[in-house]
């Protein structure tokens, strides 16, 4: 090859690969020049927010799910949500534990943009993904390179975020079409659900399973019975429905593969959790990330990569937030 043809070559290969519209734009290294100690201002922001609340894991990493579900991971979740106009009504998750999740990024880009050379250079959609590596790392979970670069969305849909999300009364064959529309697979859908090995749901996400199924004992046959049992005596009808439970009953406050032992129990607290067993489809990957915790680390890992690639900003598709609450004004 003569050396025009080979530049010719590597500049057709550079504009492939800029211009492709693919997640090709994010990398492990992309704050390098700009923010080079982004990983470690984040890292110590959300550890302070951790000691004083729990619930900042389970939320945060809830919270990257929906963000990434709801118009690709460009942090528009925090724009559309409840968290300033909190009397939606509809929306059941406005009673959610979620406020600690955006209490999170927020505390984190405010120590980012704390650093002169920082302000301002770092997307909320990054430091979610990167408080989500963080929380999940500092509960006894895998660690792993969080690949940068998101820009934060522009738009704001005020209407539901609810109808992107998964239902808990959903069955396998549903959760594996709408993981499917977003490029995930069976595996990847079983291990992302692992992430209910940690965190707190309210009583109304699973009292039908209790209460009012159809049969005789009205409890769904697929729980556990002794468990069931004592999901009524924590959640009774009528309960206050601020009530919430912890939903992996064995290691609530640590991330492993105690949810698919659980589920090997009948102890999955949604009807999508349990669904994974109950089904042959999925049982084999919930049996295998039962009997060995690295497979489902790495399962994990992979799973969180590639849902952290949905619908990436980039360009002139997105912003750089200054408050990850507000759009930027255009000047
Ligand atoms: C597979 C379909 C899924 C369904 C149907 C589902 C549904 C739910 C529901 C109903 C809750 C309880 C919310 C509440 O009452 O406040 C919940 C909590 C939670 N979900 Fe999922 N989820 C799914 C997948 C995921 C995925 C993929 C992740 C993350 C990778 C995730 C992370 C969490 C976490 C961490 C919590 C606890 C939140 C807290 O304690 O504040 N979920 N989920
Ligand atoms: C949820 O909505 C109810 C009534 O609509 C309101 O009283 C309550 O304060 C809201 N909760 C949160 C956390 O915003
Ligand atoms: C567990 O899974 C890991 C990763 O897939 C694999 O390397 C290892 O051999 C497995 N261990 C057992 C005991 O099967």
């Amino acid at each position: 090859m003569s050396s025009q043809t080979l530049s010719l070559f590597c500049l057709l290969l550079f504009l492939l690969l800029t211009l492709s519209p693919s997640h090709a734009q994010l990398g492990v290294g992309y704050y390098h020049n700009s923010c080079p100690d982004v990983e470690s201002i984040v890292k110590s922001a959300v550890k302070q927010k951790l000691e004083q609340t729990l619930v900042t894991a389970p939320a945060t990493l809830r919270l990257f799910f929906h963000d990434c579900f709801v118009r690709g991971c460009d942090a528009s979740v925090m724009l559309a949500s409840s968290w300033k106009k909190s009397a939606e009504k509809d929306n059941p998750d406005n009673l959610s534990l979620a406020g600690d999740g955006f209490d999170t990024v927020m505390k984190a880009k405010a120590a980012v943009d704390s650093v002169p050379q920082c302000r301002n250079k770092v997307s909320c959609a990054d430091i979610l993904a990167l408080a989500t590596r963080d929380v999940i790392a500092l509960t006894g979970g895998p660690s792993y390179a969080v690949e940068l670069g998101r820009l934060d969305g522009r738009i704001s849909t005020r209407a539901s975020v609810r109808h992107h999300l998964p239902h808990p009364d959903f069955k396998l064959g549903k959760l594996k079409a709408m993981f499917a529309s977003h490029g995930l697979t069976l595996t990847d859908l079983v291990a992302l659900s692992g992430a209910h090995t940690i965190g707190f749901s309210h009583c109304s996400r699973f009292s039908k399973r209790i209460y009012e199924f159809k049969s005789k004992s009205r409890i769904d046959p697929t729980l556990n019975l002794p468990y069931a049992r004592q999901l009524q005596q924590m959640c009774p009808e009528n309960v206050d429905p601020r009530m919430a439970i912890e939903m992996d009953p064995s290691t609530p406050r640590i991330f492993d593969n105690m949810y698919y032992i659980n589920l090997q129990q009948g102890k999955g607290l949604f009807t999508s959790d349990q669904s994974l067993f109950t089904n042959a489809r999925s049982r084999n990957i919930v049996n295998l990330f039962a009997s060995n915790n690295t497979a489902f680390e790495e399962a994990f890992v992979a799973a969180i990569t590639k849902l952290g690639r949905i619908g990436v900003k980039t360009g002139k598709q997105g912003e750089i937030r200054n408050d990850c609450f507000v759009l930027n004004k255009i000047s």
